[in-house]
């Protein structure tokens, strides 16, 4: 049975004592109303991981993920963190591939593939992010760039390596501006994804990987976006930074 999934992505937002204030409110709402099996994943800046892990040990149903991970074991690499340093943290889960760090910081699919891998290799949880631009989705063949996404950096992993990996489809067009995907829209690239891992892998691993929606997912959204076959969950910003709205996203899922 697939992971039902939500994360909340702060992005660079939040002041410590702002973190843990928010991070003490989720646990609370979320222990206090959410029933089920939803799994939620926080994702802070990766400075406060070690302080809200304090916060959320205590519950099963929350895990931790940081926003990226060097593409490199260790060494000479000022600023960087490595996946074995996010598993000696007691991190579980790792974003990787997000559209604003292939936008600002140039991560290619081939960089992207060696973070898949130190990640796998150290036991921390790829979260890979993948989508499209609003112009490739109005002039080209928009489902096939997303699935090239997974082909060039997922498919060189073993059946058993990809099991361990959430995929995140985040419409760049979609992030942050409000605009949120319609559920046909997100339904559409979701069961085209899953069929593009069907091929390689065949259906049983394929029905097997959690694949997210991202891209300004609201309490008012998230309903019937995870009411559709193949999204098992989302990735969530803006309203990730609002203890109220984002318990709400969570019971929804
Ligand atoms: O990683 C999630 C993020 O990219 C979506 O942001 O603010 O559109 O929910 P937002």
């Amino acid at each position: 049975m697939r992971k039902k999934i939500v994360a909340g992505n702060w992005k660079m937002n939040k002041l410590m004592d702002e973190a843990v204030a928010l991070t003490s409110e989720l646990v609370n709402m979320v222990n206090d109303e959410v029933q089920g099996d939803v799994k939620v994943i926080l994702c802070p800046p990766a400075l406060y991981l070690p302080v809200i892990k304090r916060y959320i040990e205590d519950s099963s149903r929350f895990d931790l993920a940081a926003q990226n991970c060097s593409d490199k074991v260790s060494g000479a690499f000022t600023g960087e963190i490595s996946a074995a340093m996010l598993q000696s943290a007691g991190i579980g889960y790792v974003l990787i591939g997000h559209s604003e760090r292939r936008q600002y910081f140039n991560e290619s699919n081939a960089v992207l593939a060696e973070k898949v891998n130190t990640a796998l290799a150290n036991v921390v949880s790829p979260i890979f992010c993948c989508g499209e631009s609003l112009e490739q989705r109005q002039n080209s063949d928009y489902i096939g760039f997303v699935k090239n996404q997974l082909t060039e950096s997922l498919f060189h992993l073993t059946p058993e390596q990809l099991q361990a990996v959430v995929i995140a489809y985040e419409p760049i067009w979609a992030i942050g501006t409000g605009l949120t995907a319609s559920a046909e829209q997100a339904q559409e690239m979701h069961a085209a994804l899953r069929g593009h891992i069907a091929e390689k892998y065949g259906r049983e691993v394929a029905e097997e990987i959690s694949i997210l929606y991202g891209g300004s997912v609201t309490a008012a959204s998230a309903a019937e976006l995870f009411a559709s076959p193949d999204i098992d969950g989302g990735l969530v910003g803006g309203a990730s930074l609002k203890s109220r709205e984002f318990t709400n996203i969570i019971k929804a899922r």
